[in-house]
């Protein structure tokens, strides 16, 4: 096929396209977010995104065809997230891709949301070559991998539980510092003494690559219930910090440990907590040391975007040429394998 795909993004709370040339160069990035509607619940409310989505999906389309300069006709295919994620989002993005898929004789591809973030990468360092570490962690997973070539992944190890920015979320709405959790805390973790509260680092010493952030969650809570109990005032921007730090020294940990054992020059990082700029700026420190280096995507393509998902789109089709069914599913529960 010629070489622009557009990419479809509803998983979650933004509603996204993007056209893509060569898989690598952005030509359109559009994402309409919600988080206007879903702030004043602390969090997203999956009937309010599907509606929203609903309500956006066609104007981001054709926004994203009008700022690439392109119709539908010049496409080569529609790639669109099928899972992971909220099931009525997925559903939104889903029938608006067979749409044009069909009405446009295109082929549909169907990506893996977790996938697309490994490939946001390739958006921001065209150069990327495997093998590499990759820690693909946002709100719904946290996933260690090794892979010599795109599309082929050795799953180190995930948490078991909760995803870390998940933690990140729950932490910010029990801190009542708003939403999206993420950098909520990071901004106010700047003001606080990361030092300040010994919070527990679930799972760092084990022999694997697995995480668990549901205990480090529950222990900030007990921590702000027992202080709230004692009516002490609490030190937001500890509490922010100390778990911040927390949770990055896990993520470092088990990325370093990787690294040694697969002998690897690279790592790359992915998804929302990716643009977590402590976390960076620890894990460059780390790296440093070893002479490895560490690769991230700019910010807007960290969190969700289209972009990526039309990027991992273009390369599944031209290493498959696999087109995904008319009767192809949203698969909410979708894990990468
Ligand atoms: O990749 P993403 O946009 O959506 C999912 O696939 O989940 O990631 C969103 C997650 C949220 O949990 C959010 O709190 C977290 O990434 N996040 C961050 C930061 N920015 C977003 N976590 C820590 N620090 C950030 N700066
Ligand atoms: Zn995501």
């Amino acid at each position: 096929m010629s070489d622009l795909v557009l990419g479809i993004e509803t998983s979650c709370d933004e509603t996204a396209a993007a056209v893509i040339k060569d898989g690598k160069f952005l030509l359109s990035n559009i994402v309409a977010s919600q988080v206007d509607w879903h702030k004043k619940y602390g969090g997203v409310v999956p009937e309010i995104a599907s509606r929203k989505h609903l309500e956006f999906i066609n104007p981001v389309v054709d926004e994203a065809l009008t700022e690439a300069g392109i119709d539908f006709k010049d496409l080569s295919g529609v790639a669109v997230t099928y899972g992971p994620g909220l099931v009525g989002g997925l559903l939104v993005g889903i029938a608006a891709a067979k749409s044009i898929a069909y009405a446009h004789s295109l082929p549909l591809i169907a990506v893996n949301h977790i996938e697309g973030h490994i490939y946001a990468n390739l958006i921001s360092h065209p150069e990327l070559k495997p093998p590499v570490i990759c820690l693909t962690v946002s709100g719904g997973h946290t996933d260690l991998l090794y892979f010599s070539e795109f599309g082929d992944y050795e799953i180190l190890g995930r948490s078991r539980d909760d995803a870390a920015g998940e933690a990140f979320d729950k932490v910010a709405k029990v801190l009542e510092i708003g939403y999206p959790g993420g950098p909520a805390v990071e901004e106010l973790a700047r003001e606080g003494d990361e030092t300040a509260i010994d919070f527990p680092r679930p799972m760092i010493h084990a022999d694997n690559y697995d995480f668990s952030f549901s205990g480090l969650k529950t222990a900030v809570l007990n921590y702000i219930n027992q202080q709230r109990q004692k009516n002490n005032k609490l030190n937001k921007a500890n509490i922010a910090a100390s778990f911040q730090r927390a949770a990055i020294d896990v993520l470092v940990k088990k990325i370093i440990k990787a690294v040694k054992e697969k002998k690897a020059n690279d790592v790359l990082l992915a998804g929302g907590v990716s643009a977590n700029q402590r976390f960076r700026e620890l894990l460059t420190a780390k790296l440093n040391d070893l002479g490895v280096n560490i690769y991230y995507p700019e910010l807007e393509l960290c969190t969700d975007n289209a972009a990526m998902v039309a990027s991992a789109g273009y390369f599944k089709w031209e290493s498959t040429k696999k087109e995904a069914p008319y009767s192809l599913n949203a698969e909410p529960n979708l894990k990468l394998s």
